[in-house]
C-alpha cells in the first residue's frame, strides 16, 4: 500500500462523460459520496488510531491506517474537483441534496460512539471493494468510448479501495474483537451504510436525470427511463452476490481473490 497523487485534468470533462448518459449520471451521483464520507472516514480513523495506539502490538496496523487516511484524502480532493465540474455544468442543485447528507456525518461525529462510526465506515469500505470488482469486471461496454479523466478517477479510486479493503475491518476487529456481538454490530453498520449511502445516491441521481429530462420529448424520456433501469439492474445484479458475502461470519476482505484484471496499472500511477 502506498499514497498516490495522480494528476487528473477535469477541465474538459462533461457530465455525460460516458456514451450512456444514464450510466454517467449514476456515477456522477455516486461521486458526491466520497466528497462527504471520506473526510468523515479520516476523522473516524484518526480517533480509532488513538485507541489502537494504546493497545500492544499494533504497529503494522497503525502504519496501514496512516496510509489509508492519506489515500482517502487524495480520493476526496479529486472527487470534489470533478463534482465542481458538474455544478458548473448546470447541476448546481446537487449541492442542496448534499447538504443534509454531509450534516449527517457532522452530527454523528458529535453524538455517535466510535463503535458505530467504525462499523458504518467498514460498511462503506465493504461497498467500496465490491464496487471496485464490479467496475473493473462488469461494465466494460458502458466504459467504451468514455472520457479518460472520469474513467481514471473511478478506476484509480476503486483500485485503492480494493488495495486498502482490509484496513477498516482490521481496526474494527482489533478494537471490538471477534465475538457474536462484534459480528452482529458489524452487520448493523453495513446495512446502515448501504441504506444511507444508497438512498443519497438515488436522490442525486433522480435530480440529475430530472434536469436532463426537462428538455426531452415524451418518447425520449421513456427511452431515458428504460436506460436508467438497465443500468440499475446491471449494477445491482453484479453487486448483490458480492455484497451478500459481507453477511458471512467468516467474511474477511483480505481473503478476496486477486485484484481484477486491469487494476494493476492504476496502482502504478
Ligand atoms: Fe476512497
Ligand atoms: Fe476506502
Amino acid at each position: 500500500m502506498r499514497v498516490r497523487t495522480p494528476v487528473i485534468d477535469f477541465s474538459e470533462v462533461r457530465p455525460d462523460w460516458a456514451p450512456n448518459r444514464e450510466f454517467a449520471h449514476y456515477y456522477n451521483a455516486a461521486s458526491t459520496v466520497p466528497a462527504h464520507v471520506e473526510p468523515f472516514l479520516v476523522k473516524v480513523m484518526m480517533r480509532a488510531r488513538t485507541e489502537l495506539a494504546s493497545r500492544p502490538n499494533q504497529q503494522r496496523l497503525l502504519a496501514d491506517v496512516d496510509i489509508f487516511i492519506k489515500q482517502e484524502v487524495q480520493h476526496c480532493k479529486r472527487h470534489v474537483a470533478f463534482n465542481q465540474r458538474l455544478y458548473d455544468s448546470g447541476y448546481a442543485g446537487m449541492r442542496e441534496l448534499e447538504a443534509p447528507y454531509e450534516a449527517d456525518y457532522r452530527r454523528w461525529l458529535e453524538d455517535k460512539p466510535l463503535r458505530f462510526l467504525l462499523a458504518y465506515s467498514e460498511g462503506f469500505e465493504a461497498m467500496g471493494s465490491s464496487s471496485a470488482e464490479v467496475f473493473f469486471t462488469e461494465l466494460d461496454d458502458y466504459l467504451e468510448g468514455a472520457d479518460e479523466s472520469a474513467v481514471t478517477l473511478w478506476k484509480w479510486h476503486l483500485a485503492e479501495e480494493f488495495e486498502h479493503r482490509s484496513v477498516c475491518y482490521d481496526v474494527y476487529k482489533a478494537l471490538y474483537g471477534h465475538g457474536l456481538r462484534s459480528y452482529l454490530y458489524r452487520l448493523y453498520g453495513f446495512v446502515y451504510a448501504v441504506a444511507h449511502i444508497g438512498s443519497h445516491i438515488k436522490r442525486v441521481n433522480a435530480y440529475l436525470l430530472g434536469q436532463d429530462r426537462r428538455n426531452l420529448s415524451e418518447t425520449e424520456q421513456a427511452s431515458s427511463v428504460e436506460r436508467q433501469q438497465q443500468v440499475k439492474r446491471r449494477i445491482a445484479r453484479a453487486s448483490l452476490p458480492r455484497l451478500l458475502k459481507v453477511f458471512s461470519p467468516f467474511y474477511d476482505p483480505a481473503c478476496k481473490m486477486a485484484p481484477p484484471p486491469g487494476m494493476a496499472q492504476y496502482l502504478d500511477l
